[in-house]
């Protein structure tokens, strides 16, 4: 008897994992006409595990003070061996996984998956997404950069234009009256404590509803009709369907790969793409760098404060749209999925994404 078998069988006594990993793997059927965009939440999966590894090794050298961040950044760029690799991963691989984020969101709201009975899985993602930005936001903070420094005194002011409560908003989200050692402070432990700490399980939570509810069958071919909405849980079964293991995953694997080259061809061949010139300069309170922008998925924002009258305005239209977005699997009850048959939604999101762009790249030469 070889070793490997030798520890399935003493795992086997001890946990039963041959009918767990049937029951997951080889027996765990998914849709016969499963398509591509199913494989964003594995490629997810992977992106989020390579932001939490690199993120615990750059902690190693990062030091959370306004003296020191800069330098302690510059350290592991020229210093640290390999620490150029690792935080350049880290800041590019952020940007890749919003772009999947937005993907995944988006094939899921073309095929209205996030429909009955899919409504919690919906909600934790798109709290996942806004966490994910908050992640985001909180890591801008920290290489203490002039860039650093303004996107956060520009981003935290926006807050201020909130009647009667505004200033007090800013003053707590920086911990004092300008962006400084308290606001460096309080982003610090956002981002490396308190959002990933929501953040593991809401992902376990979305998890655990794909796995519960069945991954549901796209809605294409001349087959497919809309399910009636049951009163009762029921597991959406595919007994025609392919194994997750080995044919899924073969096809997760080769879209977690293309994201993978996606990544390390901007870390090695352009990896100043997402640092303009202000982000090699260390914070300086008093001189303000010019054509200071946000990153280009907060672009959409920032251009929708500039363009309204008034940016309480701005601020309260971005609130309902995110909150729209929240409740949508509350607000679009019909059943019907197929996309040609929703052309007021379908409508919708292609001008969402038109509105988008077209926000982003007028922020971006404005
Ligand atoms: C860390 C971020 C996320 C991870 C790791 C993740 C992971 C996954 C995985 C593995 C699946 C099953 C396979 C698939 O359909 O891709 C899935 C499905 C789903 N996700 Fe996510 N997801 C994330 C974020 C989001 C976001 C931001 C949304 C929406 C706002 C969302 C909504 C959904 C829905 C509704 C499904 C069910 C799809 C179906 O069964 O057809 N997820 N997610």
């Amino acid at each position: 008897m070889g070793v490997k078998t030798k520890i399935v069988d003493f795992l086997d006594v001890r946990l039963g994992i041959r009918d767990l990993l049937e029951q997951n793997l080889t027996k765990y059927l998914l849709p016969r006409n499963i398509n591509v965009w199913y494989t964003l939440g594995a490629v997810l999966l992977t992106l989020f595990a390579l932001q939490f590894a690199t993120g615990i090794l750059l902690l190693i050298y990062y030091i959370p003070n306004t003296a020191d961040a800069f330098a302690s950044v510059q350290k592991i760029m020229n210093e640290v061996p390999f620490g150029w690799l690792i935080r350049t991963v880290h800041a590019v691989g952020a940007n890749i996984v919003v772009l999947a984020l937005l993907l995944h969101m988006l094939s899921v709201l073309f095929m209205a998956s996030y429909k009955r009975p899919r409504e919690l899985t919906w909600v934790a993602g798109f709290l996942i997404l806004l966490l994910s930005l908050g992640m985001c936001l909180t890591g801008y903070l920290l290489p203490w950069s002039q860039l650093s420094f303004w996107a956060t005194t520009v981003a935290t002011e926006s807050s201020s234009e909130i009647p009667l409560i505004g200033d007090a908003v800013v003053r707590f989200l920086r911990g004092g009256a300008m962006v400084g050692q308290p606001t460096l402070g309080r982003f610090f432990a956002l981002h490396v404590m308190g959002f990933p700490l929501l953040f593991g399980p809401l992902v376990l939570f979305h998890l655990f509803c794909v796995r519960r509810a069945g991954v549901s069958r796209p809605p294409f071919g001349e087959d497919y009709r809309p399910s009636e909405p049951l009163p009762v849980f029921r597991h959406e079964e595919h007994p025609e369907g392919i194994p997750f293991f080995p044919n899924y995953m073969a096809k997760d694997a080769a879209v977690i790969a293309f994201f993978l080259a996606l990544l390390f061809a901007v870390v090695f061949f352009a990896p100043g793409l997402f640092f303009p010139p202000a982000a090699f300069d260390p914070a300086d309170p008093f001189v303000t760098p010019a054509g200071i922008k946000p990153e280009w998925y907060f672009l959409w924002a920032y251009q929708t404060l500039k363009i309204f009258p008034s940016e309480f305005l701005g601020l309260a239209v971005q609130g309902g749209m995110v909150t729209f977005l929240l409740l949508l699997p509350f607000i679009d009850r019909f059943r019907e999925r197929r996309p040609g048959k929703r052309p007021v939604f379908v409508t919708c999101y292609a001008l969402g994404i038109l509105l988008f762009v077209g926000l982003s790249i007028w922020g971006h030469y404005s």
